[in-house]
C-alpha cells in the first residue's frame, strides 16, 4: 500500500482542527471521503481537502477506495460505527472515550481482532511534549520509586469548541455523551497516568457533580461538570485526579508526580513545561514545548501515528485495550460517586 486512503465519520471540531489538518500534510495519507449528518459541515471539509461527500454512513464505510476510517462523532455513536467499519474490513482510529459502556468497548476490540484490523484510540495527551519528556525521565528513575501523583484537567467547557456551538451541544446530553467532564477530560488522565507510571488503576473513589453548566433550557446539564477522584494503581501508587468544565479563567492540565527522590511537575510553568525538584535541593527544568489547549492548538501526532502503524504493520501504542481500561476507570469513578463506596476498576474484558 503506497498511501493510506482515509474516510472521516464526522466533520466536527476534532476532525477540522486536528485529524484532517494533520493528515492533509502527510504524504502517506490520501483523504477520500467524509460523512456528517449535517451535510454543510461535510461539504465544507470536503471542499477544503478535495474529498467526496458521502450520502450516508454506509456509503462511506462500504467504499472500497477507503482503507481506514476515523470515527469522531458524539460518543454514543463510536461503538456502532467502529464495529461496522471493521465488518467492512477497515482500520479504525476512534476518538475518546472509546465507547459509552464496557460491553460496547469490548465488542469493538473483538470486532477489530476478528477483522485483523487496527483499532487505535485518540489519546493524544500521551504525545504531548511534556508528557513524552516525563515518560523518558521517569524511565531513567530521576525521582526514584513513584509513590503518589495529582493530576488535573479542566477548562471552561466544550460548548465553545464543539460545532454545536452553545448550550445545546451534544457534550451536555447524557444520551449522546454518557458522561461529562469525566468523559471529555478525566478519561485523558485515566489513560495518561497508567501510561506514564506503568501500572493500571485498580480502585476508585470519587465525588462527581454538576455544579454550574446549563443547557439551552437553562437547566443544569444531565452530565457532570466537576469530578474529584482518588485512585489506586496495581503497584500500590495512589493519587488524585480532577476533571472540570468550570475552570473558565485558565485551563489547568497539570500533573505532579511524587517519588522517593523528589517530584516532577508537568504543565505548570508555561516556559519550563517539565520541572524536576529533588529532595536534596537539586533542580532541573526543561523547555520541551507547550501542552495543547482548545484555544492554542498543537499538532497531536495521532493521525500520523495511525497511518504509520497501518503502513508499517505495527501494533498501535494507543490500542483498544488501553482505551478500555481508561473507560473502566471512568466508569468505576462514576460508580463510586453514585454508591459512595470505593469501587474496583474492571480491567478485564467481560
Ligand atoms: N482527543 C481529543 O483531545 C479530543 C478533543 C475533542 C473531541 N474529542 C472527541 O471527538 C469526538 C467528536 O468531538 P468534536 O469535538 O469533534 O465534536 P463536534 O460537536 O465538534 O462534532 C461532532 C460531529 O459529529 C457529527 N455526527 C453526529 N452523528 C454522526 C454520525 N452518525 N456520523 C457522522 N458524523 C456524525 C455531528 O454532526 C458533528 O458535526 C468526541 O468523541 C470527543 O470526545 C477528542
Amino acid at each position: 500500500m503506497e498511501q493510506l486512503r482515509i474516510g472521516f465519520l464526522a466533520a466536527g471540531s476534532i476532525i477540522i482542527h486536528r485529524h484532517a489538518l494533520e493528515l492533509a500534510q502527510n504524504p502517506d495519507a490520501k483523504l477520500i471521503m467524509v460523512y456528517d449528518p449535517i451535510r454543510e459541515r461535510a461539504e465544507k471539509l470536503a471542499k477544503t481537502y478535495g474529498m467526496k461527500v458521502a450520502a450516508s454512513e454506509k456509503e462511506l464505510i462500504n467504499n472500497p477506495d477507503i482503507d481506514a476510517v476515523i470515527v469522531a462523532t458524539p460518543n454514543s455513536e463510536h461503538a456502532r460505527l467502529c464495529i461496522a467499519a471493521f465488518e467492512a474490513g477497515k482500520h479504525v482510529l476512534c476518538e475518546k472515550p472509546m465507547a459509552t459502556s464496557l460491553e460496547d468497548a469490548a465488542a469493538m476490540i473483538r470486532a477489530g481482532e476478528k477483522a485483523g484490523k487496527i483499532l487505535m484510540i485518540g489519546h493524544n495527551q500521551c504525545l504531548m511534549a511534556p508528557h513524552l519528556k516525563a515518560k523518558q525521565l521517569l524511565k531513567e528513575g530521576c525521582i526514584g520509586e513513584i509513590l503518589s501523583f495529582r493530576s488535573s484537567f479542566g477548562h471552561g467547557g466544550p460548548e465553545t469548541w464543539s460545532q454545536d456551538n452553545g448550550p445545546h451541544t451534544w457534550f451536555f446530553k447524557k444520551d449522546k455523551a454518557f458522561v461529562g467532564s469525566m468523559g471529555d477530560l478525566g478519561v485523558h488522565k485515566a489513560y495518561l497516568l497508567p501510561w506514564l507510571l506503568g501500572s493500571d488503576f485498580v480502585e476508585a473513589g470519587a465525588f462527581i457533580d454538576t455544579k454550574a453548566k446549563r443547557n439551552e433550557k437553562g437547566e443544569l446539564i444531565s452530565v457532570d461538570d466537576n469530578a474529584v477522584c482518588i485512585l489506586r494503581m496495581a503497584n500500590g501508587v495512589t493519587g488524585q485526579l480532577t476533571a472540570s468544565w468550570t475552570y473558565g479563567a485558565r485551563e489547568d492540565n497539570v500533573t505532579v508526580i511524587y517519588g522517593t527522590k523528589g517530584q516532577m511537575t508537568l504543565g505548570a510553568d508555561p516556559e519550563y513545561q517539565v520541572e524536576v525538584l529533588l529532595n536534596n535541593g537539586e533542580q532541573a527544568r526543561y523547555k520541551v514545548g507547550a501542552m495543547a489547549t482548545n484555544v492554542t492548538q498543537v499538532k497531536s501526532g495521532i493521525p500520523d501515528l495511525f497511518v504509520d502503524c497501518i503502513l508499517d504493520e505495527m501494533p498501535p501504542p494507543f490500542d483498544g485495550m488501553k482505551g478500555y481500561k481508561a473507560l473502566a476507570t471512568v466508569i468505576a469513578c462514576m460508580e463510586s460517586a453514585a454508591s459512595k463506596k470505593i469501587c474496583a476498576v474492571r480491567n478485564e474484558l467481560p
